[in-house]
């Protein structure tokens, strides 16, 4: 026996470690499906900015109800240019229905269930959450834009699933000074 008839893979074999030409290419598909992916969430995070909304929160859903902040849904103005809104989801309406805040405005958004799961977007925004009964989900958002902002229930919870919806008012400036200030007035 000479060296040349030496058994084993011949050299072109050991170069390809022995894997299927069709493996190959399900294995380049698979990278090329991880880089789409990559770039994909990359333009969505930092270009067009979505957001995953976290859990700022757990409390009671039994309890929660009955004291601050939950007790009292609605807007908080932290300052000038800052609120927190409280939103309570329940089959089939949210509380409050309506949200109205001067244009310019950062809203912190909270919202929990007193129920079952329901969805909370805000229409021509990136503000979109799950909502869960023990849990407060969170997303922050600047209204940039006067306008009607219709925010809607995206995850079916029974039959008065298509009521569930509100709307955030977004008014120039001035006419939210003058509402606040009306507001001052009509008090004794
Ligand atoms: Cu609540 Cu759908």
């Amino acid at each position: 026996m000479t060296a040349t008839e030496t058994p084993g893979p011949a050299p072109d074999e050991k170069l390809s470690m022995g894997i299927d030409p069709f493996e190959k290419n399900w294995m380049r598909l698979a990278f090329v499906l991880l880089l789409a992916f990559f770039v994909t969430v990359s333009v969505a995070g930092f270009a067009l900015g979505f957001q995953v909304s976290g859990v700022d929160a757990e409390i009671d859903p039994v309890t929660a109800f009955d004291s601050e902040p939950w007790s009292n849904p609605g807007l908080r103005q932290i300052s000038d240019d800052h609120y927190e809104a409280y939103v309570v989801s329940k089959t089939w309406l949210f509380e409050p229905r309506e949200l109205e805040i001067p244009v310019g405005s950062t809203v912190d958004i909270f919202v929990t269930s007193a129920d079952l799961q329901h969805g909370f977007k805000i229409t021509d925004t990136n503000v979109n959450m799950q909502v869960v009964p023990g849990q407060v989900s969170k997303l922050t958002y600047t209204f940039e834009e006067v306008g009607e902002f219709p925010y809607i229930c995206h995850e079916y919870c029974g039959s008065g699933h298509a009521t569930m919806f509100g709307v955030v008012n977004v008014v120039p400036a001035t006419a939210a000074s003058d509402s606040a200030a009306d507001d001052e007035e009509a008090q004794p």
